[in-house]
């Protein structure tokens, strides 16, 4: 790999060219992918590169690994199989007694996890409403460790201001922890607005193709925290593998060109449905008329993203029956690819889902806007 080093790039030119790749040898510009899942020693033993197995990470993940780096403006980034695992060794590092506070409406994977941490670890735990201006400092205590947000919560999408969420977590001494799956690097830089740590699910944005898994905290600090997460990916065995590390490195190629299509995209359904006789609200914050839409100017500044909620004045029947007809959007979970995607999302998060009845989560992708308003349009009428 070689990086002009006498020039400034932004980190828009440093994503498509996955950090000026380039293979000396060969002349390929396209990164090349190391599968060996373990690394030759010399004859007195010593390693002949930086790696030793592949449980412990390889150079793919670590290409990857840069180009995420270079995104966020970290000291360090570390790749692992899926969100979920890089979120479970962050909460790992916590101790017996510990406090932890969160969102009440956010990835509900997540909050699975927590309610198991606290029965099973005794870690506390406190959930806040992010809609109250107190909720988060009414919510600390003298050992609250971590401060885990998310921004824009899913599938509400309240808007959080990260800046006064760190600035009340540190006068606690807490780090804050950023989820900012759905505001990528190219739009919010959260370690910038003072988060210490900023975790994305690859599998989201970043990698764009629904085709893999991943999740990745980067780091303000290079110092123990980092060492620590990194034994515990290492002993859990919950690194990235080689083969996604260089899917998601194509994927991050585009990553500015399909954030910026798909926010055009979910702007242009969001104006079309909001006062739409079938359409009881839009929640989307790129409209001005979303409580959070001014946090939102500030904080995200490459677009609103596209995920938005519809909340259907049929009720839950009309809900189901919209994602039921829909022939463009696919009905199914995830979000953050290419292809527009469409969900009931009370069915998907289960029975202690809090999500309203009549909600419907989209995932606008970068289709011909026209096709997907019209797809809506369509399955509403038919839905009656
Ligand atoms: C906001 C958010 N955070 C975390 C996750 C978990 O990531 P993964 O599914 O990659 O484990 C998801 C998954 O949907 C998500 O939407």
């Amino acid at each position: 790999m070689s990086t002009p080093k006498q020039l400034s790039l932004s980190p828009a030119t440093r994503a498509v060219q996955a950090l000026h790749s380039l293979d000396e040898r060969t002349g390929a510009v396209v990164p090349g992918i190391e599968l060996s899942s373990t690394f030759a020693r010399n004859a007195d033993y010593a390693l002949l590169g930086d790696y030793v197995y592949g449980r412990y990470g390889g150079p793919t993940t670590s290409h990857a690994e840069s180009v995420i780096g270079a995104l966020d403006g970290s000291a360090a980034s570390l790749l692992f199989g899926s969100g979920m695992a890089a979120f479970v060794a962050l909460l790992e590092t916590l101790e017996t007694g510990d406090h932890l506070v969160l969102p009440q409406v956010m990835y509900h994977g997540g909050l699975d996890w927590v309610r198991r941490l606290e029965a099973k670890r005794g870690i506390g735990v406190t959930l806040f409403d992010a809609t109250d201006p107190d909720g988060l400092a009414n919510a600390m205590r003298e050992d609250t460790k971590l401060v885990w947000i998310e921004s824009p919560t899913n599938p509400s999408w309240d808007v959080i201001d990260v800046a006064a969420a760190a600035d009340i977590a540190h006068a606690a001494g807490a780090l804050l922890a950023v989820d900012s799956t759905v505001a990528p690097p190219v739009t919010m830089q959260a370690l910038t607005l003072g988060a210490d740590v900023v975790f994305q699910s690859a599998t989201k944005y970043l990698n764009g193709h629904s085709d893999l898994t991943g999740g990745v905290l980067s780091l303000a600090g290079d110092g123990p925290l980092a060492e620590e997460l990194a034994l515990v990916r290492k002993l859990q065995g919950s690194v990235m593998a080689p083969f996604d590390a260089w899917l998601l490195i194509r994927g991050m190629r585009t990553l500015y060109l399909r954030y910026e299509k798909s926010s055009a995209n979910a702007l242009a359904i969001a104006e079309h449905f909001d006062g739409h006789p079938a359409v009881e609200a839009v929640l989307y914050p790129g409209l001005p008329s979303h409580p959070g839409h001014e946090v939102a100017k500030r904080q995200m500044t490459g677009g609103f993203g596209g995920m938005l909620s519809l909340l259907l004045k049929g009720g839950e029947e009309a809900a189901r029956d919209t994602a039921r007809y829909c022939q463009v959007f696919f009905p199914a979970t995830s979000l953050g690819g290419v292809e527009s995607l469409i969900e009931h999302r009370k069915t998907v998060e289960g029975p202690h889902s809090l999500v309203a009845p009549n909600l419907l989560r989209l995932s606008v992708g970068i289709e011909d806007v026209n096709d997907l308003i019209g797809d809506l349009e369509q399955a509403m009428e038919r839905a009656g």
